[in-house]
């Protein structure tokens, strides 16, 4: 089996990645590195996945003319590149063209890939807006121009599935935290103020937020069982996510707990479209998939810690030698 991993040098994608090499699969991943966060920690989440057999391809999605790159012989393909979250430095531009007009092009790169088996675009529970706690029946009500275009995304995915053309189904995840978790998102600031005694810039309002957060090894085994069941889920949408709720209160009580030290809080300005709770209500992934997220979040947020501080470590070595 061969399977195209978009977005393959981020988060989610790297994991992924390796998951599907580790069960034997050949994987070819594809990134274009966008500087939106440290380029280093690409590379490094690029290398572990090379490392364990497959091949990266550096592209960026919004080129089609870069397209020519990529056999046409992909049993799978599984998208995860977008510009994500909702950040002040990201502007609409950024978010149309990486997670709409991206999106368009990879499925016209699809449609020539005459074994494709599957399509699976990798959502958010964002797309449900404010208050995230529905079934995937409930109309979506994005409140960020990131969320509308996930939302946007979606549509144009599930199009090939309505048209007969391709068969495709949307995975939406739920606030997914672990090792190599985007620099600027809620545990990795934690973690990275906390070791380096700097202040955590908490929102106005948000500690009291809730959120399904979800170990990132859970998230990859939704993902895998949807491959592996792929055949019964032409034209669905899945929430994956752990069920178990944590106000960003508590999670920041967590951290200070693992690390032996308290952080010092910043209160900057409330941020326009954060969700106020999201509560992944995963009973179609239980039966379609028997999916069963299981990692505590005090399991997973060691399973974090470790890894900033070994990836910290490389990069202190990496920039002593480049002084030598
Ligand atoms: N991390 C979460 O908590 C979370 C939650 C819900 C949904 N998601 C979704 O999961 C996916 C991955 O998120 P992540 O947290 O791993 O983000 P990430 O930024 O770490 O990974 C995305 C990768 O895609 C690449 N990319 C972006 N635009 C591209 C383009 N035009 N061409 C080629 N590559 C491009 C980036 O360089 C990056 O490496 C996204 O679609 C996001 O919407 C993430």
């Amino acid at each position: 089996m061969k399977v195209l991993v978009t977005g393959a040098a981020g988060f989610l994608g790297s994991h992924t990645a390796e998951r599907l090499l580790l069960a034997g699969m050949e994987v070819t991943g594809l990134d274009n590195f966008s500087d939106y966060y440290d380029v280093a920690q690409k590379r490094s989440n690029a290398e572990a996945v090379i490392s364990r057999g497959a091949e990266i391809v550096k592209m960026d999605l919004r080129n089609a003319e870069e397209y020519q790159k990529l056999d046409r012989d992909f049993d799978f393909i599984i998208h995860f590149a977008a510009q994500p979250g909702i950040s002040g430095s990201s502007t609409f531009e950024d978010y149309y063209t990486n997670n709409v007009l991206a999106t368009r092009n990879l499925i016209n790169f699809a449609l020539e890939n005459p074994d494709l088996k599957h399509f699976f675009f990798i959502s958010t529970s964002s797309i449900y807006g404010l208050e995230a706690t529905h079934p995937e029946t409930a109309v979506p009500n994005p409140a960020s121009d990131y969320a509308s275009t996930k939302l946007e995304g979606e549509r144009l995915i599930l199009e090939q599935s309505h048209s007969g053309k391709i068969s495709t189904s949307v995975l939406r995840l739920f606030s997914v935290y672990g090792p190599r978790e985007r620099p600027e998102k809620l545990y990795a600031q934690l973690i990275s103020c906390g070791i380096n005694n700097q202040p955590f810039k908490i929102f106005e309002g948000s500690e009291m937020h809730l959120r399904s957060f979800t170990y990132v090894r859970d998230i990859v085994e939704g993902i895998y069982r949807a491959l592996v069941r792929h055949k019964t889920l032409n034209g669905e949408i899945m929430n994956l996510g752990a069920s178990e709720e944590y106000s960003t209160l508590e999670g920041i009580k967590l951290v200070e707990e693992l690390l032996g030290r308290e952080i010092r809080l910043e209160v900057i300005p409330r941020r326009a479209g954060d969700q106020n709770r999201t509560a992944a209500n995963i009973e179609k992934a239980r039966k379609l998939l028997d999916y069963n997220p299981s990692t505590s979040l005090r399991e997973g947020l060691i399973k974090q810690i470790e890894w900033y501080k070994q990836f910290e470590d490389l990069k202190i070595m990496e920039f002593e030698n480049q002084l030598l």
